[in-house]
């Protein structure tokens, strides 16, 4: 089945009326900027010469805002929009977006949940591969020349060893799925227990579920409530032999607690898709073996971001068609 076999991004809108004027932040896929374009009037805030003086000059004349989770959206931005009836973002995160302020002006929000699902859950596995089998590090022993004269380390066995998730939402059981070809025991922690998972295997104390695991996966969203939780005590737990893969948000892991729990081999190693502020790494962790980075990548596959791209459109036209969104965040 094609992962966005629901959605017909083209399908519903009217043009009868004048099209939305839709404000881009950020670089969004062309892909879906061209899908904007054939039915809405799209400005991109990025290709302005003086970001900041447009809006100051238009940000009153748009009824829709288009965002992504790296972008987010600026709190001074949402200002400027006054007329701004809808945000559509292109993410399953929402931690960018102030929510409280977007339901107080009756801002209506979409988001793209589970279109996502399979290809982040297969990049949390391959991460942890990597990490655990040091894949990415044996192809630069390789390329270095290396190979010739000396034996690569050996690694982590990933198969049989024991999975903790943190965070079983829609991704986390993707996840979980997985894990039944690696014959792993798993636990999770969250905010409930799932009733339709083992009672034995929901562990609602994080400290504990780390000192259980040999691979603590964190799969949680972002924002207040979760910053910082992957704490340099939740690091000891998982200990010098355990492997920590952050597919969430950077923010839910404190940075500056990981690189002193590897550098002091308290922490065995880590898998990042995430950090607390992208683009940027700490160089610290550029100089930390076992450890594995990659550039938030975990929805970046060609099906999956046209899926996403397809669901954003998708929610905006929906609103402007007089509908409901088609995934509007919970809460
Ligand atoms: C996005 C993400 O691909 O969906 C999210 O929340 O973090 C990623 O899937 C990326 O942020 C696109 O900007």
């Amino acid at each position: 089945m094609p992962v966005n076999a629901n959605v017909t991004p083209t399908a519903t809108f009217t043009a009868a009326s004048t099209p939305p004027r839709v404000l881009v932040l950020g670089q969004q896929m062309p892909y879906l900027v061209d899908a904007l374009r054939r039915q809405c009037d799209v400005t991109l805030l990025a290709q302005q010469p003086q970001p900041e003086a447009y809006l100051a000059a238009h940000g009153a004349t748009f009824d829709a805002v288009v965002t992504s989770a790296f972008v987010g959206l600026d709190p001074a931005v949402l200002q400027a929009l006054t007329r701004v009836q809808m945000v559509s973002n292109f993410g399953v995160g929402v931690d960018g977006i102030d929510l409280r302020e977007t339901a107080r002006r009756g801002i209506v929000v979409g988001y793209t949940p589970d279109v996502l699902n399979a290809c982040v859950a297969d990049l949390a596995w391959g991460l942890l591969i990597d990490t655990a089998r040091r894949l990415s590090e044996a192809d630069r022993f390789v390329r270095a020349g290396q190979w010739l004269g000396a034996r690569f380390p050996l690694a982590t066995r990933v198969s049989g060893k024991r999975l903790g998730i943190v965070g079983l939402g829609r991704i986390g059981r993707e996840v979980a799925r997985r894990a039944s070809g690696f014959d792993m025991q798993i636990r999770y922690t969250n905010r409930r227990a799932l009733a339709d998972w083992p009672a034995e295997a929901f562990e609602p104390d994080l400290l504990a579920l780390a000192r259980w695991a040999d691979f603590l996966m964190v799969v949680t969203p972002g924002g207040a409530e979760t910053r910082h939780l992957i704490s340099r005590e939740v690091m000891r737990a998982l200990g010098p032999d355990g492997l920590l893969v952050n597919v969430a948000r950077g923010s839910v892991v404190d940075e500056q607690a990981l690189v002193a729990a590897l550098q002091a081999g308290e922490l065995g190693g880590a898998g990042l898709d995430v950090f607390d502020d992208e683009p940027h790494v700490p160089a610290a962790l550029m100089d930390l073996p076992r450890v594995v980075l990659l550039p938030h990548i975990a929805s970046g596959t060609h099906e999956t971001r046209q899926a996403m791209a397809d669901l954003t459109v998708a929610n905006l036209l929906a609103h402007f068609s007089g509908q409901a969104v088609v995934s509007p965040p919970a809460g």
